[in-house]
């Protein structure tokens, strides 16, 4: 519980409140903001509490583009034990 709360904090960080806009911004931005980014920190923490993961490779190949593209990541993917 105490990594969800220091993560919920960090989403909250005004370096990422400012640096991502899915929400849009000004008197119409969602309302919905706080509840969805503490929904999302929570799936997160869920998902990585009862799961472990692996990875299969060494290195992520890129290629390049506008952007760097990532070409793919072997991963696996475990129930943790209680
Ligand atoms: C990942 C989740 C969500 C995203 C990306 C999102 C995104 C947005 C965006 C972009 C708008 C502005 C739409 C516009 O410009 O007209 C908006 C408005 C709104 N959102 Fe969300 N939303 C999310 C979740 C939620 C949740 C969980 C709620 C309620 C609990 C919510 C309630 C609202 C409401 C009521 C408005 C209208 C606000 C207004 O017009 O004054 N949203 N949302």
């Amino acid at each position: 519980m105490v990594q969800l709360g220091v993560y919920v904090v960090l989403m909250g960080e005004c370096r990422q409140k400012s640096a991502f806009i899915p929400f849009s911004y000004g008197p119409r931005a969602c309302v919905g903001r706080n509840v969805a980014e503490m929904e999302m920190a929570l799936i997160v923490a869920t998902v990585f509490r009862r799961y472990e993961f692996e990875l299969y490779q060494e290195e992520l190949e890129t290629r390049e583009g506008f952007l760097r593209k990532p070409l793919g990541l072997q991963v696996g993917m475990r129930r943790r034990r209680q």
